[in-house]
């Protein structure tokens, strides 16, 4: 299995473009079953879920083409309706097919989901709404099976939590039902914006995309178009932690900074100096960092709970004691025990948790336990003077694209080592924590 080495402590300064937003191009390539032809996506990341997500279309009979960042879906053929449990457990986000799958065929079959790192992940308001666009729902037997004999119609449908993948699925479902669809309290990320701005190049009705009120109006088909995907906000904002922590500069070009506003404030509050023009973010660490007195993650335009972890890992080198809570997943504080094997100083309780800044941290071996907290772990490596080792990287690979490489590219020293590449171990070098 492949490990992340980092020798920490040196400044990253530097401009860089970020990916394509990896929870942007997933809900899009579903949306491509919905189109009976020819879609072109732009600026898609190679990562692990896009990958998964390719080889789903493929088992439902799609044929796709990767040509560097351009993926291109011929879904004229698609004759499957069911997702095997193999493919679904390949990627949390799978659910996400049950709208598309159902919008293409009247019918789906996934395998149940299930929980994962960050928390049990339930799909009861994905199920609900299916069932209010007229499809009979049977999870008795582990898997799901939706079945819409008599076509989708439209409905009203408000989610008792902006659920970003719920309002993705019932915008899929909706695009193709008879009839409109309305949806409040719906969820409002930029992701969902760059669903409906692919949908409706292909023909699609949507209104009130990244509102609270979305309003699908149903039409009989739609054509194949062109697409490029947005730059990943949460992506951007690690990389701006990352320079944040290691007192560096780094300058994003070809961002959209208001995707990104959320984090602006507590990074401000830390000390950073962030300028913003057109398309460019650029961001200046102060000399010491200073504490954030409190961070709650919110739904958008809240502050992100995908980087919770990455804030943290800040805050376990500012001056001072910050607060994080962790309102949106029960369970997304597992890399915290990490942390401390760092030196880091924190105690949590429910879904608090209290970071007493240290001056220094010191290199570890550990292990990621999620997508969000293993680049967390490379943050901290960066600040610890001495070599890190970071393992499990399968976690990174899933939503950053060969990170290793853009921190390099940025001054610091961080390799991707091969099983077959483990380095010698020396005694002295084996750090009893
Ligand atoms: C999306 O997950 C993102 N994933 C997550 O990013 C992100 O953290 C999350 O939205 C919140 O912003 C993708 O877009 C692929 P939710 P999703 O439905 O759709 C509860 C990453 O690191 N809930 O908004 O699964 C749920 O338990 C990933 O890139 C129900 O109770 O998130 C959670 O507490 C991690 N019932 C809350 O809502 C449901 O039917 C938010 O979940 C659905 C959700």
């Amino acid at each position: 299995m492949d490990k992340i080495v980092i020798n920490g402590k040196r400044r990253l300064s530097g401009e860089i473009s970020v990916q394509g937003a990896k929870n942007s191009v997933l809900p899009i390539l579903v949306a491509t079953l919905l189109v009976n032809g020819v879609s072109v996506i732009h600026n898609c990341p190679c990562l692990s879920d896009v990958d998964a997500t390719v080889k789903i279309l493929e088992y439902l009979g799609c044929t796709v083409k990767r040509e560097g960042h351009t993926v291109i879906i011929d879904s004229s053929d698609v004759n499957r309706f069911d997702v095997p449990d193999n493919l679904m457990r390949e990627m949390r986000s799978s659910i996400v097919f049950l709208g598309g799958i159902l919008g293409r065929m009247g019918k789906a079959e996934l395998s149940a989901p299930g929980g994962c790192e960050i928390g049990l992940r339930p799909i009861d308001l994905h199920l609900t709404a299916m069932e209010q666009f007229g499809a009979t729902i049977d999870s008795s037997g582990g898997a799901v099976l939706c079945n819409a004999s008599e076509g989708l119609h439209g409905a009203h449908i408000n989610l008792s939590f902006p659920s970003v993948g719920a309002t993705e699925n019932i915008i899929l479902a909706a695009v193709l039902a008879e009839g409109t669809t309305t949806i409040t309290n719906a969820a409002r990320e930029p992701e969902i914006c760059d669903l409906a701005d692919f949908l409706n190049r292909c023909g699609a009705k949507i209104h009130g995309a990244g509102d609270g009120t979305v309003t699908v109006e149903g039409v009989k088909k739609l054509h194949g178009t062109e697409h490029t995907v947005i730059p990943d906000r949460i992506v951007a904002s690690t990389y701006m932690i990352a320079a944040a922590m290691t007192g560096g500069r780094l300058c994003l070009k070809d961002v959209i900074p208001s995707h990104i506003g959320p984090v602006f404030s507590p990074l401000r509050e830390a000390g950073c100096d962030i300028t913003v023009s057109g398309r460019w973010i650029c961001l200046e660490a102060p000399r010491r960092l200073r504490r954030i007195k409190m961070i709650r993650t919110m739904p958008y335009p809240g502050f992100p709970t995908d980087v919770q972890a990455q804030i943290m890992a800040l805050t376990t080198v500012a001056e001072g004691t910050s607060v994080i809570v962790e309102n949106i997943f029960e369970s997304r504080f597992k890399h915290i025990g990490e942390f401390l094997r760092f030196g880091a100083k924190i105690s949590a309780e429910g879904r608090m948790a209290v970071v007493e800044g240290v001056k220094e941290l010191h290199p570890a071996f550990v292990k990621a336990t999620d997508l969000r907290g293993g680049i967390a772990m490379v943050l901290e490596g960066l600040c610890a003077e001495g070599e890190t080792t970071v393992s499990d990287i399968y976690h990174i690979d899933r939503g950053y694209e060969e990170p290793e490489n853009v921190f390099s590219f940025l001054g610091a020293d961080v390799k991707r080592m091969t099983d077959n590449e483990r380095k010698e171990v020396k005694p002295e070098e084996i750090i009893l924590s």
